[in-house]
Order: structure tokens, then C-alpha cells, then sequence
């Protein structure tokens, strides 16, 4: 099931329960996020690949239900922040499933890390090892991985590609970083060498660069055996896996992807004569995206020399993509039928500046007014954790519908939030 698309009649509804009853009941713009697929998604994970970690991405969404819903369904968790680290061990989330990523972790935070006790930290440069090692009580062995460039291109923008070289992420292979790093980590006494790690990017829809990735890593493995004797239990490939944003668009295929992923790991371990290590896998916007999307309430429409704005009262405060990376969306007039056929329209939000756009050139109703409901497809993902306040826009309230019905999880940012913070008047 995806919430992703709508009925052709404006009928859209999400876990049985019309869009506009909930716009109405939480008020707008709302994120809306369907608890059940987000769940099936994650068993649909682990269905596809039974013998390997999934750890969500709670990058991609993250709040307390939502890491309750990941521990709940045997989902491991990947962490990049002390504040994604505080949200999940405030649920109980076991903390031994907890992997912790960063390339710039501040010692608070790899101290919040040890002292949680989060199962594996990933190394991403040289000098946090001794750092690292350093805050690891004595008689305790903290595991980490060690983030490796695998220098493979992949990813939907070149602001998520992080599988080359020459980029800010992990540590290269050719410049001989990745071998000191495993070398140090080695050396030290208070540290376990769990496995290696590597992340290619974002929204990737063909599952060749992973199967190119695993090869790579597998070979790093053996050498390791052959340098310092020892083999690595654990191969992190990292997420990455694309969804569909628009209509007729492929996300990557999750059986294909398994299948292939397995199979090149399982093959090169065998051609290295290497037993194959236990694979974790790290989706978030195949987890959550999806299962979200956003509502808005049109404010105006507006007819310009060539195109016609239709304003909404949110924008990129609630929804960066389209600015950063030129990303595309369905959108959809709910819950009334319309009259006139569809015209070609831009979405634009509230803020004060013409990047400000949701969606460029969409067709929309002809005869679209203010206080019609617009929802915006699959936005479960990278757009609750990447809204901003930008003009002092408190941010949007998050949903969920399930069962049970509609409850709110986070409640909308007021001006009152906003100013607490304020404390210098
Ligand atoms: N693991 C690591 C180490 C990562 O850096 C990321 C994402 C993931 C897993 C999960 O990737 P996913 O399966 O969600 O693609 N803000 C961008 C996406 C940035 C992704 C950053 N890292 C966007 O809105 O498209």
C-alpha cells in the first residue's frame, strides 16, 4: 500500500479518513503519516532480507511514536545527532541497536553515545579514534565501523551523492586513510572492530551501484584478514533506496535489490574465500517517505504574465526539496469535485522569496480557490526533519492515521514556541 497517490475524483483519503476532515480537525499545513504502511514498510524489509539488520534512518523522520513503531518492529535505528540519539533512548529504544553516524561528532556527542552504550559508532575521520577511545570506560569494549569511500557515483543530486571521493564523507580508500583508520582502531584496546561501513547517496533507484559497492567492500575485507589477521563480522552498505515521487516513477525495486545485494556479497566472499559477514542496511526514505504526505490550504491565486500561482500556507519552511535539489511532487486539490478541466500551475508557498516553490507546473483543477485543500504526496521523509522557521513560521504539527483513526504526534510550532527561546529582551 502507499498513501501516496489520490483517487481521480478528489476522494483522497488516508487509513479510510478523508484529507479534509483532517485538514479541518488539525488545521494546515499538517504532515500526515500513515502508521500501518509505515510499519508494513518495515516488515516488507525485513521480509526481503531476513538475515541482515534494517536500521531506519531517523534522519529522515524522526519523533518519540515513530521510534517507538521502528523498536517495535525489530528495526535497528541509525542516528547523526545527539538530538536523534536523546529521542530514541527516551522511548526505550534498545540501545545495543543503535548505530551512530556523523562526520563532525562533537565530544558531547560521542560522549552521549558511549554513555547510552549505542551498540556501533561509525569512525568517519582519523583523529576520533583516540577521542573516541579515550571516553570508553575501563573494562568495556565500544564497537565501531569504520565508514569507508567505496568511490562509486550514485544518487538523485549531487548534494546527496556520497559515494566518490574528493567529498566530505568517509575515509578514502586510494589516499590510504581507510587503512590507517581500521589500523587504529585495531590498536586500540578499549575498541572493537565490528565491521566497515559505506553510505553512496540518496534516492537510488537501481540496485547495480549497491551490488558495485558490496564488491568493493568485501575486497576491503579480505584485505584486512590479510593485513592484521582478522575477520570483520559486519558489512554496513548504508540506505539510499529511492521511492516513487511521481506517478509512473520507480522507486528501487526491495527483492530485486535484496537478491542482488546478497548474491554479490555471498559471490565475492566466495571467490576471496571469506565467510560473509552479516549484513545492516540503513533506509529511511524508503521507510517513511511514502507513508506521508503534506496538506495546505490555498491562500490565493494569482495570474502572472505566463503562469499562475497558486500560494499555500506553508512552503519552504515545511518543504526545502524543491529549492535545494529541484524535486517534484504529485499535488492534488482534495476533496471536492471540479469543474473545468486542469490547467498547468505552480505551487508556491508563503515565504518572501521566488524560490520559494513547492511544485513547478503542475496541472491543477482550472477553477482552484482559496481555502481548497491541496495535499502533496509521499513527504514523510526529509520534510518534517528539514522544515525550518523561516519568517518566524512555527513548523507544521505531524499526524497519525491508523486504525484507531487520526492523533497528533507533534504538535504545531506557535509563535509562543518560537519566542521561548528568546531570551535576550
Ligand atoms: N545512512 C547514512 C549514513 C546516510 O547518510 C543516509 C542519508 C541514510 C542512511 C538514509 O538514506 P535514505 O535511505 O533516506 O536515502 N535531505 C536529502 C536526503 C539526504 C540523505 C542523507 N543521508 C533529501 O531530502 O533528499
Amino acid at each position: 500500500p502507499s498513501a501516496a497517490w489520490f483517487g481521480p475524483g478528489g476522494e483522497a483519503t488516508l487509513a479510510g479518513i478523508p484529507l479534509v476532515r483532517l485538514a479541518e480537525r488539525f488545521g494546515t499545513p499538517a504532515y500526515v503519516l500513515d502508521e500501518t504502511d509505515v510499519r508494513l514498510r518495515c516488515r516488507a524489509y525485513r521480509a526481503a532480507l531476513p538475515k541482515a539488520e534494517i536500521a531506519y534512518a531517523a534522519k529522515a523522520f524522526l519523533c518519540r511514536a515513530m521510534a517507538d513503531w521502528v523498536r517495535s518492529e525489530g528495526l535497528s535505528l541509525d542516528v547523526c545527532s545527539g538530538g536523534e540519539l536523546a529521542v530514541a533512548l527516551s522511548v526505550g529504544f534498545p540501545a545495543e541497536r543503535i548505530i551512530f553516524h556523523g562526520n563532525a561528532k562533537t565530544p558531547r556527542e560521542l560522549q552521549a553515545a558511549v554513555t547510552g552504550g549505542v551498540g556501533r559508532i561509525v569512525v568517519d575521520n582519523i583523529g576520533e579514534i583516540n577521542r573516541l577511545a579515550a571516553l570508553v570506560p575501563f573494562g568495556r569494549r565500544q564497537k565501531v565501523l569504520v565508514r569507508v569511500v567505496p568511490d562509486i557515483a550514485a544518487g538523485a543530486h549531487a548534494a546527496v551523492r556520497t559515494g566518490r571521493e574528493d567529498q566530505q564523507f568517509g575515509l578514502s580508500i586510494a589516499t590510504g586513510a581507510a587503512g590507517e583508520a581500521v589500523a587504529r582502531v585495531l590498536a586500540q584496546p578499549s575498541l572493537e572492530l565490528a565491521g566497515l561501513h559505506c553510505h553512496l547517496g540518496s534516492q537510488i533507484t537501481d540496485a547495480a551501484p549497491y551490488e558495485a559497492a558490496a564488491r568493493v567492500m568485501v575486497e576491503q575485507m579480505a584485505r584486512i584478514r590479510e593485513t592484521h589477521g582478522v575477520m570483520l563480522a559486519e558489512l554496513d552498505l548504508g540506505g539510499g533506496h529511492g521511492i516513487a515521487y511521481l506517478q509512473g516513477e520507480r522507486g528501487l525495486d526491495l527483492v530485486d535489490y535484496a537478491g542482488r545485494l546478497t548474491a554479490a556479497v555471498e559471490e565475492r566472499c566466495a571467490g576471496l574465500g571469506l565467510r560473509a559477514p552479516r549484513l545492516v542496511v540503513e533506509p529511511g526514505r524508503a521507510i517513511s517517505g511514502p507513508a506521508g504526505l503534506t496538506l495546505y490550504r490555498v491562500i490565493s491565486v494569482k495570474k502572472a504574465l505566463n503562469h499562475t500561482y497558486v500560494a499555500v500556507d506553508g512552503g519552504m519552511s515545511d518543504n526545502p526539496r524543491h529549492a535545494l535539489y529541484g524535486s517534484r511532487y504529485e499535488v492534488r486539490v482534495v476533496g471536492r469535485r471540479h469543474q473545468g478541466g486542469m490547467r498547468t500551475m505552480t505551487v508556491v508557498g508563503h515565504h518572501c522569496e521566488t524560490g520559494d516553490t513547492i511544485a513547478d507546473d503542475v496541472p491543477l483543477p482550472a477553477d482552484v480557490h482559496p481555502g481548497d485543500v491541496i495535499a502533496v504526496a509521499a513527504t514523510g521523509a526529509y520534510h518534517h526533519s528539514m522544515a525550518s522557521t523561516y519568517n518566524l513560521t512555527g513548523r507544521p504539527p505531524v499526524v497519525a492515521v491508523g486504525p484507531d483513526g487520526a492523533r497528533l504526534l507533534v504538535r504545531r510550532e506557535e509563535a509562543g514556541d518560537l519566542m521561548g527561546r528568546d531570551v535576550g529582551f
